[in-house]
């Protein structure tokens, strides 16, 4: 990495944050949307739902949703070229039980769904739980903003991309933040571009929440078969060097607090505030994102409380659903 890249990042889309919204969403076709209400109308999961979990069980087969497979295939293709990212547009005449799903099937569509914590659960629910990363919390679990990162740190295969469906929003804040990682690299490789040597020596990385007490290594950015890679969640890097007794040398923090800047910086991040039903899919390598602080309605309520009521007036928590998703590495065992 300190030699000069080996790709040619004047062929990439290094966007900012002038990057024009109407090449970020994705509608699915008529077709597609129309295959999705009929499929969704057979399964029996959506009576009585009083969670996420259960839509784990609906089966997704390419050769079964032709339609949508075909828009998978398009939608793909803007995840491995130009923006890298798409918000996908709610589909219409579905209801908010069946809405909760449509990310499901998209992933499944584009791989393996990955599980996300030492229960298994690769349909997980982002919501503010009370807690803080000081005090060792998960990131998706607090109301915390910052911090932009990429999510495949918890395994060392990274994940090839991840879907944030918003299911509702904050009262107050919690704005979505995408950041282009060439437009990054780029930056950094102009102001600093002895911090990309260090960025790319491995580093001691946790399989946290996913394995207990086990570690791996790998470097913040590489460059492999000509295709840039960025990993990165600060406060985890932190976290595990202090666990294993790996400090960090003043360099590195120095080379990540350079980082941080350049990621900071308004210019390059494109904002946007999910609403519901609109679900982010994100190239997780070349791509990082973050958010804005937040804060939920005094007396908003969980998902499962709005699921399990009558009473479809209640404000929900600002509450998104996750999934990651390997196209080839499938689920990576524990290690030894
Ligand atoms: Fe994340």
């Amino acid at each position: 990495m300190t030699q000069p890249r080996t790709f040619d990042i004047g062929s990439e889309e290094a966007w900012d944050a002038t990057l024009n919204p109407e090449r970020v969403f994705f509608t699915l076709n008529q077709s597609a949307q129309s295959e999705i209400r009929t499929f969704f109308n057979t399964q029996p999961v959506f009576d009585n739902l009083t969670s996420i979990k259960p839509i784990e069980t609906i089966e997704v087969q390419r050769n079964e949703l032709l339609e949508c497979t075909a828009e998978a295939d398009r939608l793909e293709g803007q995840l491995t070229s130009g923006v890298r990212m798409a918000i996908v547009r709610p589909v219409d005449d579905l209801s908010f039980e069946q809405q909760l799903a449509v990310p499901w099937v998209l992933g499944s569509l584009l791989g393996d769904l990955l599980a996300q914590n030492k229960a298994g659960d690769r349909a997980y629910i982002i919501t503010d739980q009370g807690g803080k990363m000081e005090q060792g919390a998960r990131y998706s679990q607090t109301n915390q903003g910052g911090s932009f990162h990429t999510d495949g740190v918890n395994l060392k295969s990274g994940y090839d991309y991840f879907l944030l469906s918003c299911i509702a929003p904050a009262a107050e804040g919690g704005e979505n933040i995408l950041l282009n990682g060439f437009t990054v690299f780029d930056a950094l490789q102009k102001s600093s571009p002895e911090s990309l040597g260090l960025l790319s020596r491995e580093l001691v990385w946790e399989y946290k929440g996913i394995y207990k007490d086990k570690f791996y290594r790998e470097p913040i950015v590489k460059i492999q078969a000509g295709e840039l890679i960025w990993r990165y969640l600060r406060n985890y890097i932190e976290e595990a060097a202090h666990k294993t007794g790996e400090l960090l040398s003043e360099e590195t923090i120095t080379a990540m607090d350079r980082l941080d800047a350049v990621m900071d910086t308004p210019d390059i991040q494109f904002r946007y505030t999910l609403k519901p039903g609109e679900t982010a899919i994100i190239n997780d390598k070349q791509i990082f994102h973050g958010r804005t602080s937040f804060h939920d309605a005094i007396d908003a309520v969980s998902l499962e409380d709005f699921l399990r009521s009558n009473d479809r007036t209640q404000t929900i928590k600002r509450t998104y659903s996750r999934f990651w998703i390997n196209k080839q590495n499938g689920v990576e065992p524990r290690p030894n």
